[in-house]
């Protein structure tokens, strides 16, 4: 079995081809920048229609292989900016209706999981998923992905950008911060709010904002940002760990490309003996069509069917809404 994986959450376009033994054909991704950063979904979605047909061309392309070729047709089905999953949705439906393919729409967060799990030998870990939206601790436990832990405000990675938009970075501001963090070593005293299982990074924005603005170096502050937000993210993956009597972290989405962050986590996996799991292909940790049309692969092989009427995107699916019928 072959399947076409369509994503389209938020920034990116992506189309992605897979095969069930997990032999990558097709990773195609168009990811909508702005000058300024900030998401206007409308523009999102506007771009989203504009590459669509491209995208899905030249991923077939990629792999060699004709529409009808493939067996099944994936989407991103939620959570997500609404005004862009219907794009995926339709682009989804339109293929497996006049191919006569089977549909089925998948958890975005899920499939992090999911294909960090085909490309690293990670069996059962926690899942520390930091991308632009979305920040969560997600381990799985009796049928579900359960969300152990999970910020209270804003998603890491738009965390980032909004800071760096505002010392006048651009946009993404994820890897300029890293730049800049390396070039800073003077440790300045920053909010660290972990709630329980959870973190709050609104607190912590609006008092970088005001450090910056009073003349603080940038350098400094990029620094002791990373230091602070990744220490709060490192603890709450820790106790996650420690709660779910689990030895396997595992990391996705945008933000897991930091060096930095991956190095904390590095470091407390050894002290507690677990072990840390990165995939190595940039293009698989940030959003991709491929975890798509891999998930798609999983709930289809495990009998999950679903009709056209239930295709429906679900812009505020929590990942512990999805019964995981594989495994
Ligand atoms: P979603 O939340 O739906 O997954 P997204 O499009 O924001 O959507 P990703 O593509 O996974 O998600 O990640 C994008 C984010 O990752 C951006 O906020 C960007 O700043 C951040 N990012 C990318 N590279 C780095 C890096 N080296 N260090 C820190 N953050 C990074
Ligand atoms: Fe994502």
């Amino acid at each position: 079995m072959i399947c076409l994986g369509i994503e389209s959450t938020a920034h990116t376009f992506g189309v992605g081809i897979i095969d069930e033994n997990g032999r990558v054909l097709a990773n195609v991704i168009k990811a909508f920048t702005t000058e300024k950063g900030g998401i206007i979904p409308g523009e999102a979605a506007q771009h989203h229609a504009d590459v669509c047909a491209n995208a899905i061309t030249e991923a077939l392309q990629e792999s060699g292989l004709s529409i009808r070729e493939t067996g099944l047709i994936a989407f991103s089905q939620g959570p997500g900016i609404g005004h862009c999953l219907k794009i995926g949705a339709t682009a989804a439906r339109t293929l497996s209706l006049k191919n006569k393919l089977p549909i089925i729409g998948v958890n975005h967060c899920i499939a992090h999981l999911e294909i960090g799990r085909l490309m690293t030998a990670a069996k059962d870990p926690v899942l520390l998923y930091v991308s632009g939206a979305n920040t969560q601790v997600i381990s799985y436990e009796a049928g579900k992905y359960r969300i152990i832990g999970e910020t209270l405000d804003i998603g890491t990675g738009n965390f980032l950008d909004v800071f760096a938009r505002h010392i006048g970075l651009g946009f993404p501001g994820g890897p300029k911060i890293e730049e800049l963090a390396a070039k800073g070593n003077n440790y300045i005293k920053l909010p660290y709010t972990v709630k329980g299982m959870d973190v709050s990074l609104g607190g912590l924005l609006t008092n970088l904002k005001r450090k910056s603005d009073a003349g603080l170096k940038k350098e400094d502050l990029c620094f002791s940002l990373q230091e602070t937000a990744f220490a709060m993210l490192i603890e709450i993956s820790e106790r996650a760990l420690a709660h779910c009597g689990k030895d396997e972290l595992l990391l996705g989405g945008g933000v897991a490309c930091n060096k930095r962050l991956q190095e904390m986590a590095e470091r407390m996996c050894e002290e507690r003996n677990a072990k840390l799991f990165v995939p190595k292909d940039r293009k698989v940790l940030v959003d991709n069509g491929l975890m798509i049309a891999w998930l798609g692969i999983l709930m289809h092989k495990s009998g999950r069917k679903m009709s056209i009427e239930e295709t429906d995107i679900k812009p505020y699916q929590r990942t512990d809404h999805v019964e995981v019928t594989w495994r």
